[in-house]
Order: structure tokens, then C-alpha cells, then sequence
């Protein structure tokens, strides 16, 4: 039978998140090389679909003079609970081509690393010029296998959250506050 569950406490509040996201915009721009023709190029993937609310934020604080393209890929590794399949399928692959290119991954949140680790060596082997990974929340003490986080913004306890794009189940990506949820 299918568990039940409860929205609680906020964990990160909707301010605290708007300030994180400029201060790794700020730094994601900072870090980019300046291509041959002047300009600080960037392909922003996203993993959809919980990584598309923090990614549209993430951009929209990147300066106007860089050259920010943004893709998406869209991969599986939960059913509808709160325990890793342990699965990873790509259902939607990027339509850019990013040999050569400088590459930030962003990411909702990293747990157990598989699903991400298996996204970066995927990518890896198409040889990007670079290949950063942006990650708005790490649950490190959980991780299994080990994966490059360069940006992260919050490192979160061993607790299910939702809300930012985050899901249980389908529900409560629409809540600008992350929070945590309960069995009830
Ligand atoms: P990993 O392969 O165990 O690192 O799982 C990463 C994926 O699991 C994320 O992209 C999320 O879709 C999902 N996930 C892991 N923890 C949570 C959580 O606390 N809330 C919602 N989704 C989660």
C-alpha cells in the first residue's frame, strides 16, 4: 500500500535561497574562462524535472553579457516513494552538441550520487571543453558513490524535502520554501 505523507517544517526558506542562488551565480560566472572571441560562454544543463526551478533562478543571476545557453536531460531513478530504485533511465537527451564547450550541470539535490554520477561520466565522455556541477542541495552523508559537486548551495541532513521543484510522489514541487515532509 502506498505511504502517506505530510508536509512540515520549512528547512530553507524562499529568502534564503534567492540569496544563495546570486552568491553561485556570482561565483559560476567568476570561475568561467573567457572563450577566443572575448566572451565567458556557458551551456547550462538541466536535469529535469526538480532542477528546472532553481536553474531558471540561477540564470537569471548570471550577467547579461555572458553567453548562456541552457539545455535539458531528463533522467529517472525514484518511483513514486521515497527509496532510490537504484535505476537510472535517460527518457530526454540534450539537443546541443557540447564537444568543446564549457558545461555547468545543475542539479535540485544529490543523495545517493548514482544518478548523478552515472549523468557526469555520460556527459564526460562527450568531451566538453569543461564540465562543472551546480547542485542546490547535497545530502553528502548519504552519498554512495563519489561525485564532483562544485557549487553547492545548502548541505542538508538525512531528511526528504520538498518544495523548489522538489517532489514526493508528483506533489509539492510548486512551494517556493523547502520543507520537510512526515508520515501521516
Ligand atoms: P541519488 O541518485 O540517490 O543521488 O538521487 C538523486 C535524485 O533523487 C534527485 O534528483 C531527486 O530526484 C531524488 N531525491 C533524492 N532525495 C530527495 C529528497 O529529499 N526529495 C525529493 N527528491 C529526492
Amino acid at each position: 500500500m502506498e505511504q502517506k505523507y505530510a508536509l512540515d517544517d520549512v528547512l530553507i526558506s524562499r529568502g534564503e535561497i534567492e540569496k544563495k542562488t546570486a552568491e553561485l551565480a556570482a561565483k559560476v560566472a567568476a570561475d568561467t574562462p573567457v572563450s577566443a572571441n572575448g566572451k565567458k560562454e556557458l551551456i547550462v544543463v538541466g536535469i529535469l524535472t526538480g532542477a528546472v526551478f532553481f536553474l531558471t533562478d540561477l540564470v537569471r543571476d548570471l550577467p547579461e553579457e555572458m553567453d548562456v545557453r541552457v539545455d535539458f536531460m531528463s533522467v529517472s531513478s525514484y518511483g513514486n516513494s521515497t527509496k532510490s530504485s537504484g535505476v537510472v533511465r535517460i527518457f530526454h537527451d540534450l539537443k546541443t552538441n557540447i564537444e568543446g564547450k564549457n558545461v555547468l550541470v545543475v542539479e535540485d539535490i544529490v543523495d545517493t550520487g548514482r544518478t548523478f554520477a552515472y549523468l557526469l561520466d555520460l556527459l564526460h565522455s562527450r568531451n566538453p571543453a569543461s564540465l562543472r556541477t551546480c547542485v542546490l542541495l547535497d545530502k553528502s552523508a548519504r552519498r554512495e558513490t563519489e561525485v564532483r559537486v562544485d557549487y553547492c548551495g545548502f548541505n542538508i541532513p538525512d531528511a526528504f524535502v520538498v518544495g523548489y521543484g522538489l517532489d514526493c510522489a508528483g506533489m509539492w514541487r510548486h512551494l517556493r520554501d523547502i520543507r520537510t515532509v512526515r508520515e501521516g
